[in-house]
Order: C-alpha cells, then structure tokens, then sequence
C-alpha cells in the first residue's frame, strides 16, 4: 500500500473504481479544479485546491484519478511544472502516457487553446484565430478565417503553431515568458476555446478597452452569429467536446444584453463555460449554464458602494445588480466575484467592507482579486494594506480566493494566499 498520496482528480471513473485503486494507493486528499467541490469530502478525504496540497503535503506522491487520456496528460504536465518529479505521479494503468508526450519547449495555448476574435477588434477585414491574446504584450500570431472557410484556417493555424514549434527561438513568441520547456502531449487536444466578441455593452468600465473604442455598427454586433458557426464547425470536425473543451466567451462586450444572447448559450450548453457578465440583467439560461460542475459565472464587481461602482463602471447600476446577484444565488448559479485593484479608487476600507458584504450575502465560495492589466505603477503601501485586510477578511469567512494574478506573492504574507 502506497500511503500519502494526493487523488488528482473526483472523477466518475474514481467513484466507481475506488475500491480496486485504494488497495494500491491511500489518499490523504483529493485535488480537484472545480470550484464547488473543494471545500468537502470524498469517501471521507477532504477535497482541496492543487495549492493548498503542495502547501499541507509537500511530500505527497500523485495518483491522477480521472480516465480520459488528455486530461492525464494535462495534469501529468502540471504537476511535473510545479516541481512535482516523475516517478511521484501515477495514472491509471491503461493509460500510455509517456508514448503520447515529447518534451519541448512550448505554452499551454499553444498547446491547448484556440481563441477566435471577431474582426473588428483586432481591425482586420476578417475574424481571426489566435492561440493565445496576449495581453501581457507578446502579440499572438494570427490566422484570417476567409469568408465561411472555417476548416482551412484551422489547417493554417496547425501549420502555423507546427512552424512555431519547430523553431520557437526564432518565432513571434520567443520572449514570452509563458514559454516553458517540459512535457507536452504530442497529440494536440483543445481544452480550451476562447471566444472573443465584440458586440454590445450597456457599461463603460474606466479599465476596459472598449470604453476608448467606438462599438455600435452592425457588423460588430453580427460577430456573435460568426463565432456560433465557428462553434459549430469545431465541434462537426471533432476538434472540441464538452468531454474535453471549456469554452470562455468574453471580448468588449456584454453577453446578457446581446440579441444573440439565446442561441449563443443554446450553441454551448453541453460545455463547462467561463462566463463573465456584468449582471445588469439576470438570464435564467446563464444559471443554468452555471450548474455544470466545471461552469461559473465570473462578475467583476470591484467595488463595494454604490458611488465607487457608479465611478468604476460609468453607470449608476450598483443595487441593480447586486439584486442580481441575488437572483443569480437563489438559482444555485456557480458565481465567482471578481475585485480589480484600482489604485486611487477602490482601495480603501468602506469599499472592501461593502464588497465583503456582498459576498456573506450570496455566499460566493470563491472570489478573484486581479490588477487592471494597463496599470503599470506600482502598488503603494496603503493598497497592499488594504488588499492583506481583505484577504484576511475572506479567510476568517471560509471564501476562497485567488490572488495570485497580483503577483505580489511573499507581500500578502504566504499564509494568506489561498490560490484555488
Ligand atoms: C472584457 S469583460 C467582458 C464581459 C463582461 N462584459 C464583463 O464585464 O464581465 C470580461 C472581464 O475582463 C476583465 N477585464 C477587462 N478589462 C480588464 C483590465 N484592464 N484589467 C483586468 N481585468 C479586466 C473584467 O473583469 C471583465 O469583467
Ligand atoms: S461591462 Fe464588460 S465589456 Fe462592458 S465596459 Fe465593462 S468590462 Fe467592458
């Protein structure tokens, strides 16, 4: 009997093999990336964050406890990028895996994701695909999908990402710093797909771009349309699945108002989906959406008072929707609230009180605290005083939170910052 093990993975297949695995292996915890599942127990074995074992287990080996071979190997390189070594992670016996990884040098969306932006974001004549968005400043290298030809701008992006990876060092991509040498699937699997609108939106929030773009022709508002296609098509050529796919639907525009809004969520209801809304108007399709285990709704409130929402946002909507908030809470919607860090204008006490109010009230289990990714300057003293009293704050309520997009690490005191 192999003694403390992490289970990577609550799985069907874990549940309903567990007797077998555990004559084999004795689990000191289970690991699991859905949300609503941490926090409980597992035949008894508490289920927590990949963080929070690295923390409490440090020694820990792995067994990765799910059937399906690229989510394995997707963990497998995980946990072998977070310093954990080979031989201290198993899987399931069937599974080959090391027939199935080559090491390179290589990221996670180059090797897991397509992103499809709609044209009038990036100012093309045509929607394009991207492996990544590059926001931090390493522009992704991008395929134009001429006309309705889907399937030939799919053979252009794999072309492209082959060419990348024959010579990263002298691509587009060879400064960013995503780019690690380890073992990838050889085999691409698409576990993740972007889809980037640019539609309507009822706000003006002071950090998004689209507050500095103009965004009303018809032809923005038509994008939705395009991507379901897009959608469509991946799925006819089995390029994803909602066994293996997560899909995220963001861009400059607001999913709950948009007039494609049904047949959008209709396109993806088999899919775990990330969805971001500013919750102005509560879709009872969106709850629904929400409940798959691997779903949430992410709502970016940063803010906790009704003047500062109204100054973030550009709109005077704060009890609006913190009545959907509630809604979205009653419909036992999976919710994740987000706070981004403004220097200046929501870091102090009265709005964090109130945004942590908030929180109680609906019960959110995970929140996420982020930095506007065009503020360059630094964090002042106050603002990280401020963001230790909040972290403090949601630990002593049991709310999880991941801080970890601040980078300000050994700052908040390691102890507080509960990844998930
Ligand atoms: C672009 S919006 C689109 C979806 C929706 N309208 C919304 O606001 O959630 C998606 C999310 O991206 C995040 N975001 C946008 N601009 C950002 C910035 N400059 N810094 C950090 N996060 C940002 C916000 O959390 C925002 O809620
Ligand atoms: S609600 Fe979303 S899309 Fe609209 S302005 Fe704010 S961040 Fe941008």
């Amino acid at each position: 009997m192999i003694t403390n093990v992490i289970f990577y993975g609550v799985s069907t297949w874990v549940k309903n093999n567990y007797e077998e695995i555990n004559q084999k292996y004795s689990p000191v915890a289970f690991v699991d990336g859905n949300l609503q599942k941490q926090g409980t127990k597992l035949f008894e074995t508490p289920i927590i964050s990949l963080e929070q074992a690295l923390e409490k287990h440090p020694d820990a080996s792995y067994y990765i406890s799910v059937q399906t071979p690229a989510f394995v190997e997707q963990i497998f390189n995980m946990l072998v990028e977070k310093g954990i070594p080979q031989d201290k992670i198993a899987y399931p016996d069937e599974i080959q895996i090391s027939n199935s990884l080559k090491k390179c040098k290589s990221c996670r969306s180059i090797e897991h994701s397509i992103i499809w932006m709609a044209n009038t974001l990036v100012e093309q004549e045509h929607d394009c695909l991207q492996f990544c968005c590059g926001v931090e400043g390493y522009p992704s290298p991008d395929i134009a999908i001429k006309g309705d030809d889907i399937q030939t701008a799919i053979l252009q992006l794999e072309k492209l990402r082959e060419n990348i990876l024959q010579d990263i060092d002298s691509s587009s991509c060879k400064s960013c710093p995503s780019l690690t040498e380890m073992y990838y699937p050889k085999k691409r699997t698409v576990t993740s797909l972007g889809i980037v609108q640019d539609d309507i939106c009822n706000f003006q929030c002071c950090y998004c771009e689209r507050t500095s773009t103009n965004t009303t022709s018809d032809q923005k508002v038509d994008s939705a349309k395009r991507s379901i296609r897009f959608i469509e098509k991946l799925e006819e050529i089995g390029i994803i699945s909602p066994d293996h796919t997560s899909i995220l639907i963001s861009g400059a525009s607001e999913i709950s108002i948009s007039k494609s809004r049904d047949i959008m969520l209709d396109a993806i209801k088999h899919y775990p989906v990330i969805l971001p809304t500013n919750a102005t108007v509560f879709s009872d399709k969106i709850a629904d959406l929400s409940k798959n285990p691997n779903s949430r709704i992410i709502v970016s409130m940063d803010s906790g008072t009704k003047q500062t929402f109204a100054k973030v946002k550009g709109v005077d909507a704060f009890e609006k929707v913190c009545g959907n908030l509630k809604s979205y809470f009653h419909a036992n919607a999976s919710l994740v609230l987000k706070y981004i860090v403004l220097p200046g204008v929501n870091d102090n006490m009265k709005d964090v009180d109130g945004f942590l109010d908030i929180c109680s009230e609906i019960e959110v289990r995970h929140i996420e605290i982020v930095r506007n990714f065009w503020g360059k300057e630094e964090f002042s003293e106050n603002t990280i005083s401020v963001i230790r009293y909040m972290l403090t704050q949601l630990k002593e309520r049991n709310i999880n939170v991941d801080c970890s997009e601040l980078k300000l690490g050994a700052i908040l005191e390691p102890e507080l910052e509960v990844v998930t």
